[in-house]
């Protein structure tokens, strides 16, 4: 089983967290072609966990950030100041 990372600092972080999604899991779908959000869950199962898709607005900023620029961000999922 996969090893959760929630840290914000973590270079792989978990973006969704129901399905232990990581960043560079969901990078590499983008990087080749996946240009919508549904396709980034087809291929990743990346926000269609038991929570009901917490992580969409996460995975929607990098998409639009690779679409805009050809980068994404660094710390896709941050966590809250008091968590
Ligand atoms: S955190 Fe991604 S679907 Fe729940």
């Amino acid at each position: 089983m996969a090893k959760r990372s929630a840290r914000p600092n973590s270079k792989d972080q978990n973006v969704c967290w129901c399905n232990f999604v990581k960043k560079s899991t969901l990078e590499e779908a983008i990087k080749n072609g996946a240009t919508s959000l549904n396709r980034i869950f087809d291929r990743t199962s990346a926000g269609v966990g038991s929570c009901g898709g917490s992580c969409r607005p996460y995975i929607q900023r990098m998409l639009d950030q690779y679409q805009k620029d050809g980068t994404f961000p660094e710390n896709p999922r941050p966590l809250k100041k008091n968590s």
